[in-house]
């Protein structure tokens, strides 16, 4: 396919020269710059939207069936939590309940309509929802626990470590976003993938988790178990949307591999490296001195070693040496087979048995 054709943004509603679906053969079919009609989904070019969005549907869940009580009791007991504690709850909830939206909408505003593979699409809308859910069980904790809304909810404008993440994820949906924004040149497809990979791989697949070990870590000390409960579905879906941006990143290269130039490799591993230092940094804010097993050099080794997991899923050099793990237990939290013992509050119900075999990637 030539890089200079234009291309109409595909809306779906411009039915008149589009050309019927075929898969492969003539690749018009294409998660990019493809000319296929976006209203027909099958048959399916891009199976691994299809089996993302079929295990995204199995692990359906929703925040107020978590029952909040025993975080509401230990919130306002005088002593069942340290100052450290307090603040490390409220500064993670002051980071994703706008995080979450900003993701949302970089879907929404941004990368939907720029994606011609109807499957992914289909998977889009359902990660849209489940964006929407957690933004609903963020609210759902923050309301429960009667923090200052105002307080929490303008974090991201107002401390530096959480504006500092939300900024930098802004500037690159920016141009992508603009309504004359459309792809089919060479620039304009890498400024694409550029936004792919910072919001997939940067932002979901590294700025949420910090604070999922903070928060996942006081649940394994049996404190605000509620919460942590709803972080530990909310970690899962994540893994899912990473899986899903993985593939997605992949399979553009495979179809644009002009795309995937030595400069911009080179590019993509310090847009990365940047994520890692402020990840690091909003480490050091919320958590200024080592508490429940962790402190933020422990962090950073961890961001490390999740960060090498990155380059190695979109075919870049790992960058940090051969860094180990140093809370192994998180990929047990990840692995649902194990789920049913872990906080012992409740058993999940929601998942069906073939929805259970997770790829390693997470
Ligand atoms: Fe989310
Ligand atoms: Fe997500």
């Amino acid at each position: 396919m030539s890089t200079t054709q234009s291309n109409t943004v595909n809306t779906g509603l411009e039915m008149t020269g589009l050309d019927r679906v075929v898969c492969h053969t003539d690749q018009q079919k294409l998660v990019i710059n493809g000319r296929a009609d976006i209203n027909i989904l099958w048959p399916l070019c891009h199976e691994f939207a299809e089996k993302k969005y079929n295990e995204a549907c199995a692990n359906h869940w929703m925040p107020q069936e978590v029952n909040m009580t025993p975080d509401i009791v230990l919130w306002r007991s005088e002593d069942g939590l340290t100052d450290e504690e307090r603040n490390i709850i409220k500064r993670n909830l002051g980071f994703f309940s706008t995080a979450d939206s900003l993701v949302a909408n970089n879907i929404v505003l941004a990368i939907y309509r720029l994606i011609t593979s109807p499957e992914c699409r289909q998977y889009l809308l359902r990660q849209a929802f489940e964006e929407a859910v957690h933004t609903q069980s963020y609210v759902h904790i923050i309301q429960s626990l009667g923090l200052d809304e105002k307080e929490t909810f303008n974090m991201y404008h107002e401390i530096p470590s959480v504006a500092a993440k939300a900024n930098w994820s802004l500037g690159f949906t920016q141009g992508i976003s603009q309504p004359d924004f459309t792809t089919g040149t060479f620039e304009k497809d890498q400024e694409l993938l550029r936004d792919l990979i910072v919001f997939y791989i940067v932002f979901e697949g590294l700025f949420f988790y910090v604070g999922f070990v903070q928060i996942l870590s006081m649940g394994r000390r049996n404190k605000m178990t509620a919460t942590a409960e709803q972080f530990q579905y909310i970690l899962r879906d994540e893994s899912l949307h990473l899986n899903f941006g993985v593939d997605l990143i992949n399979q553009i290269k495979i179809e644009n591999p002009h795309l995937w130039t030595d400069a911009f490799k080179e590019e993509i591993i310090g847009i990365i490296k940047q994520g890692v230092d402020l990840e690091h940094q909003y480490a050091v804010d919320s958590m200024p001195n080592g508490i429940l097993g962790m402190n933020h050099q422990l962090l950073r080794q961890y961001l490390e070693y999740v960060a090498n997991r990155r380059f190695k899923q979109i075919g870049l050099p790992e960058q940090y040496g051969d860094v180990e793990n140093p809370f192994p237990w998180m990929s047990e939290v990840m692995d649902l087979k194990k789920e049913k013992n872990f906080f012992e509050t409740r058993v999940i119900e929601y998942q069906t048995g073939g929805a259970l075999d997770w790829d390693d990637e997470d």
